[in-house]
């Protein structure tokens, strides 16, 4: 790894909710600038330029045609995100996409196939999976701690997001749903944990054929419901490992751990995927104690857009941890679930990636 001479210039486009947590981040990345930001309704993007100096307000096409923007982060919501990519990548640009890489992988294959044609790195969220939380998890693993992985449960628990988000419909149409919004935290972290994933075996269920929206100058509205919305199933790793997965918009919560990795000689709890940072516990055999173990790797203090910051500084010949072949074969075992919850039969996972190497301890700093 060896860190550029100058930060690469980001552009961003979709302004929506959740471009204040990269936002908050960027001062932090020495590695990335950002220089533009474009959206479908322009008043967005010139709101966050107006209060980000040296921010220039584009429009997506300018923003596209920009010579200074080398990386396009794309915010967008996941029906646009193959578009915006491809667009992207049309324009000679790099590019960092929100997850799902795209809302099916039959769009996810033709980003990928563009962005190595054109010889352009893609990355892809989430990055939580490169703080401390996960990857002191990962060091674990790496270390013996818990010896053989044997298995790992996975569970995420809550009522739906229409409860928060003041425009939730897309988490209700195909590309949303518990799986394919909050999935790829989860997956993301036991690919990482476990390796690939060879083949699935699910099931799902849909209760309810609209959601009414909690929040904003739309609280009250019915939206419809057209993804399942509680959806498990094990996960049967290339390395032999069983993970049992659990997302759910259909209930109240859970006291279980989000994540349990349990090994020949150990078990451990590792911290909620949708976060960069908390505690690993670790129970080793013949103890009777749950011990916390020290932090020992991972992007410290880190926050959504390390993956941007993780791909500026890897080596272009290299692929960065948050890969858009790992956001792949991640979409690709979120959809075979799905596929095997409707036709009752197991599903063989035709693509793979590589399990990211583990991440140093690194502490980030601040851009002189
Ligand atoms: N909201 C969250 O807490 C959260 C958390 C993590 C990840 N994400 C992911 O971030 C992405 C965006 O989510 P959000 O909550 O910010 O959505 P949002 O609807 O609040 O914002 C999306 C923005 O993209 C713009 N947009 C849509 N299509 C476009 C196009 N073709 N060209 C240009 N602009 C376009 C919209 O106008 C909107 O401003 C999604 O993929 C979501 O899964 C959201």
């Amino acid at each position: 790894m060896g860190k550029p001479v100058e930060p690469l210039n980001v552009g961003i486009v979709g302004c929506g909710f959740i471009i204040g947590a990269y936002l908050e981040t960027f001062p932090k990345l020495d590695a990335v600038r950002l220089v533009a930001v474009a959206d479908l309704d322009r008043s967005r993007a010139d709101a966050v330029a107006a209060e980000n100096p040296g921010v220039r307000s584009l429009s997506v096409d300018e923003l596209m045609a920009d010579d200074e923007v080398q990386l396009v982060l794309n915010l967008t919501i996941p029906a646009a995100h193959a578009q915006v990519a491809l667009q992207a990548i049309s324009a000679g640009k790099l590019v960092y996409g929100e997850k799902p890489l795209a809302a099916d992988s039959e769009q996810a294959a033709a980003v990928l196939a563009a962005a190595a044609e054109a010889g352009l790195t893609l990355g892809c969220a989430p990055d939580t999976v490169l703080g401390t939380g996960i990857q002191t998890a990962r060091r674990a693993i790496d270390d013996g701690l818990i010896g053989r992985p044997i298995s790992a449960t996975a569970t995420m628990v809550t009522p739906g997001h229409e409860r928060w988000h003041p425009n939730p419909d897309f988490y209700y149409l195909p590309g949303g749903g518990p799986l394919l919004d909050m999935g790829p935290y989860y997956v993301s972290t036991l690919i990482n944990l476990l390796g690939p994933v060879a083949s699935v075996i699910g099931a799902a269920s849909h209760t309810r054929g609209t959601r009414t929206i909690g929040s904003g100058p739309r609280e009250g509205e019915a939206i419809p419901v057209t993804t399942d919305t509680h959806v498990t199933g094990v996960l049967v790793h290339e390395s032999g490992a069983l993970s049992t997965l659990v997302m759910s918009f259909d209930a109240v919560a859970t006291r279980s751990a989000n994540i349990e990795v349990h090994g020949e000689t150990g078990s451990l709890i590792v911290p909620d995927p949708n976060r960069f940072d908390g505690d690993v516990e670790l129970r080793a055999l013949g103890s009777t104690e749950w011990e916390t173990l020290p932090t020992s790797a991972g992007y410290v203090d880190a926050g959504r857009g390390v993956g941007i910051q993780d791909l500026a500084v890897t080596e272009t010949d290299t692929e960065p941890r948050a890969s858009g072949q790992l956001a792949f074969h991640a979409l690709d075992v979120m959809e075979s679930l799905l596929r095997s919850a409707h036709s009752g039969q197991s599903v063989v996972i035709e693509s793979t990636c590589n399990r990211p190497a583990v991440v140093p301890l690194t502490e980030l700093s601040v851009r002189a």
